[in-house]
C-alpha cells in the first residue's frame, strides 16, 4: 500500500505525477493559502505533508500522530518548531541549493534599484514629469560599483552575492557569519568582520541569515546608529531579523540613506506600514526565489524530500537546528 501524503499547495502536473507514482495523495490546489484548520484535518490522516511555509507547532504535531515528514517548499524553515518536531519524531526538510543564484540576483536587483532610485524614476517618467533636459540633482542616485558591501550571513546565498559583488561590481566585501570562511576569503578577497565594524564601514548592508533566536531583531536602533548616513540596508532574509520600528525611525531621522526590502515583520505587510510611504524605500512582496524555473525546481525538490521521507529513504535536505 502506498503511503498517504497531503500536498498543501498547488503544484505542477510533473510534480503531481511524481508524487502519485509513490504515494496516495490529496491536494490543496487553490491559489489562496491553505487555512491552518484545513491543513490540520488533512495532516491527521497523512504520513507526509508538503507545505509552503505553514506554521508547524507543537499543538499541530500533537494532533497529527501519523506524520513522519514535513517538507517545506522554501530554504528558510523558521515556520517549523524544531524542538517539537524532534519530540514527535517528525523530520523536517527544506529546499536549499536550487534557489541560491536566483535569490542573489534579487539582492542585486534591490541594491541597484535603491541606489539608482529606479522605482522613483520609473514613476517620474510614467507620470509625465520628465519635461525638458532634466538632469536635476534631486534625481541623482549613488554608485554601487567600487563601494563597500557588508554581507551579514555567509551561507550558500551569501557566497553567490559575494561573487557578484567582487567580480561584477568591483566591490570590497566584508562579511559576518557564525564562523569565518577562510576558503571563501581566498576566493573572493573578502574579509571577515565583527558585526559592529561591518555596519560602521559598509555602504550597503545585505541581510541573508536564517531567522533563529540569535538573529531575531539582530538589527535594531543601536545597529542603525552605527551605520553610515549614506548606507542602504537590503533585507532578503526574514523581516524579523530587523526591528522594523527602529528601521522606520532610522530612515525618518536620516540615520541611514535607504532600504530595499523583500521581507517584513508581518507578511503580507499592512498597506499602512510607514515604510511603504517612503521614497527611499524599495519594496517587493517576498519574491526572493520567485522565478518560474526556480520555483518549479523548489517544488520538485520538496516533492523528492517528501517521497523519500515516507518511503523509507533518507531525504536529501533534512533541516537541522
Ligand atoms: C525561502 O525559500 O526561504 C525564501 O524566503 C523563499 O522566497
Amino acid at each position: 500500500m502506498k503511503p498517504k501524503v497531503f500536498i498543501g499547495r498547488p503544484v505542477s502536473k510533473e510534480v503531481e505525477a511524481y508524487i502519485a507514482k509513490h504515494c496516495e495523495y490529496r491536494i490543496w490546489d487553490k491559489k489562496e493559502p491553505i487555512p491552518p484548520e484545513v491543513l490540520l484535518e488533512e495532516a491527521k490522516k497523512a504520513e507526509g505533508l508538503l507545505v509552503q511555509k505553514s506554521a508547524i507547532t507543537e499543538d499541530f504535531l500533537a494532533q497529527a500522530s501519523h506524520l513522519k515528514v514535513i517538507s517545506n517548499t522554501a530554504v528558510g524553515y523558521d515556520s517549523f518548531d524544531l524542538e517539537a518536531m524532534e519530540k514527535y519524531g517528525v523530520i523536517g526538510t527544506h529546499t536549499p541549493f536550487v534557489l541560491d543564484e536566483t535569490v542573489a540576483d534579487l539582492v542585486f536587483a534591490l541594491m541597484l534599484s535603491a541606489a539608482r532610485r529606479i522605482p522613483e524614476l520609473n514613476n517620474y517618467v510614467k507620470q509625465g514629469d520628465w519635461n525638458g533636459e532634466t538632469q536635476a540633482e534631486e534625481l541623482f542616485g549613488t554608485d554601487v560599483h567600487h563601494t563597500t558591501l557588508g554581507i551579514v550571513g555567509m551561507g550558500r546565498i551569501g557566497e553567490k552575492i559575494a561573487r557578484r559583488a567582487v567580480f561584477g561590481f568591483n566591490m570590497k566585501v566584508m562579511y559576518n557569519a557564525t564562523t569565518p570562511k577562510p576558503q571563501l576569503e581566498e576566493t573572493y578577497g573578502m574579509v571577515y568582520s565583527d558585526l559592529d565594524s561591518l555596519l560602521e564601514q559598509s555602504d550597503f548592508v545585505v541581510l541573508i541569515v536564517p531567522l533563529t533566536a540569535s538573529t531575531r531583531k539582530l538589527i535594531g536602533a543601536e545597529q542603525f546608529k552605527r551605520m553610515k548616513s549614506n548606507a542602504i540596508l537590503i533585507n532578503a532574509a526574514r523581516g524579523a531579523v530587523v526591528d522594523e520600528q527602529a528601521l522606520i525611525e532610522a530612515l525618518q531621522t536620516g540615520e541611514i540613506r535607504g532600504a530595499a526590502l523583500d521581507v517584513f515583520e508581518k507578511e503580507p505587510t499592512s498597506p499602512d506600514n510607514p515604510l511603504l510611504k517612503m521614497d527611499q524605500v524599495v519594496v517587493v512582496p517576498h519574491i526572493g526565489s520567485a522565478t518560474a524555473k526556480t520555483r518549479e525546481a523548489m517544488v520538485m525538490k520538496a516533492a523528492e524530500n517528501l517521497v523519500a521521507g515516507v518511503t523509507g529513504g533518507v531525504p536529501e535536505n533534512v533541516v537541522k537546528e
